[in-house]
């Protein structure tokens, strides 16, 4: 494979610690971009805090977890040595072009990028900023910061993630989200409720394993079978997404286990996700994570708070990690006919749905306390 070039970040604080031991770090966000840096791939030093870029460095390594433990206290385990490729030379000003690189500069730069990076640091001319910018298309998204996540679009980058064509398809990004944080590459990820399979691409994009069933199969890596039964043993899935039906708002299919046919007023369809919630609970492996994606309903001028409901249902099994708002973007009534009614009318139209991400607590031993599980260092 061509060499790929990888920016670090470093601070003012940690940046001597860089040049002095020769060795470029980062923690888990980004981890796992370190594990695939090669010996002799292009590296550059981003300092965040006096905004400037060093380079070019050459891996004198692979990249690997622990190469000196006890640096920068064991802050920053994902590392690789590096040595000098020619002389250093550094430019001020460098937010500029990193945000030129898009906002994913923390992924691999393919090899022509790098190039023309290395080229500007030696001589910042303008014109090669031009050159520099990163093809949207090839971008992931934005890892989020905040409690708010929001993306234009149901997919990214150039291969297909799930269909846009299936009533209720999932957005993306926030699966990305939800696999880039909470699991390592060969982890094995579950959606119980797989629709068109945006699961199912987004983690064999990013390295993981993936079982999807549903009720009704679009695709031959989907299997057929209902959530409230899942085919697993006890404690072997890393994570599981599920964005289930919040009602009988969306035709799925004919199918008589569909959840999707039950209404949202009824308590069949809280028990029928119960069920769901249980069986998730019982192969999901302890300390680790399920994000629910789930909206509240609006219909016949009644409102039904959902995700509430649901939010209290999945409590009951798991712990609280974080509740998230998801923008909705591309739903039917975002039109300008709906805005106008839900103004007359003065209603207000679905503007986002619920992410409950929730860890299933960890095993207490006998004498009550937490057993020490070598994952623990997913608790953040
Ligand atoms: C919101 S869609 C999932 C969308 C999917 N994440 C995607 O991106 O295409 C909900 C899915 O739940 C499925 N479903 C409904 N009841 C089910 C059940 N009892 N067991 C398994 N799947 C079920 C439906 O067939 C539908 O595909």
């Amino acid at each position: 494979m061509a060499e790929r070039g990888y920016i670090f970040a470093c601070t003012a604080k940690s940046e001597k610690e860089c040049f002095d031991r020769m060795l470029f770090a980062t923690g888990k966000l980004y981890g796992e971009n370190v594990l695939n840096v090669r010996k002799g791939d292009p590296l550059f030093l981003f300092n965040l805090d006096s905004d400037t870029l060093y380079g070019t460095f050459r891996a004198k390594s692979d990249g690997a977890r622990d190469l000196v433990a006890e640096a920068w206290k064991g802050r920053y385990p994902y590392q690789v040595h590096v040595q000098r490729n020619g002389k250093i030379s550094s430019i001020k000003g460098a937010k500029k072009i990193i945000s030129a690189l898009g906002p994913s500069w923390h992924d691999p730069l393919p090899a022509d990028q790098a190039l023309i990076l290395s080229k500007y640091i030696e001589n910042p001319d303008a014109a090669l900023l031009d050159t520099i910018e990163r093809r949207a298309e090839n971008d992931k998204p934005r890892l989020s910061s905040t409690t708010l996540w929001d993306y234009p679009r149901q997919s990214y980058g150039i291969t297909p993630k799930g269909s846009n064509k299936y009533a209720g398809v999932t957005p993306a990004f926030v699966i990305y989200n939800m696999v880039k944080r909470y699991t390592e590459p060969g982890d094995t990820v579950l959606d119980p409720m797989a629709g068109s399979g945006t699961t199912i691409d987004v983690c064999k994009e990013e390295g993981r394993r993936v079982v999807a069933f549903d009720v009704s199969p679009t695709r031959p890596d989907i299997k057929r079978n209902d959530a409230r039964k899942l085919p697993l043993d006890d404690k072997s899935v890393d994570m599981i997404f599920i964005d289930s039906p919040y009602g009988d708002n969306i035709d799925y299919n004919d199918q008589p286990a569909n959840i999707g046919k039950l209404s949202a007023e009824s308590e069949e369809f809280y028990e029928a996700l119960d069920t769901v919630i249980s069986e998730c609970s019982r192969v999901l492996k302890p300390g680790k994570v399920i994000g629910w994606l789930i909206g509240d309903q609006w219909v016949k001028k009644k409102f039904t708070p959902v995700g509430f409901r649901i939010y209290g249902q999945l409590s009951n099994r798991f712990e609280t990690v974080d509740i998230i708002s998801v923008v909705r973007r591309s739903q039917a009534s975002n039109t300008g006919i709906w805005h106008n009614r839900a103004l007359r009318f003065n209603f207000y139209l679905r503007g986002f749905k619920y992410l409950f991400i929730m860890r299933k607590p960890l095993e207490t031993s006998n004498d009550g306390k937490e057993r020490k599980v070598s994952w623990a260092r997913y608790k953040r």
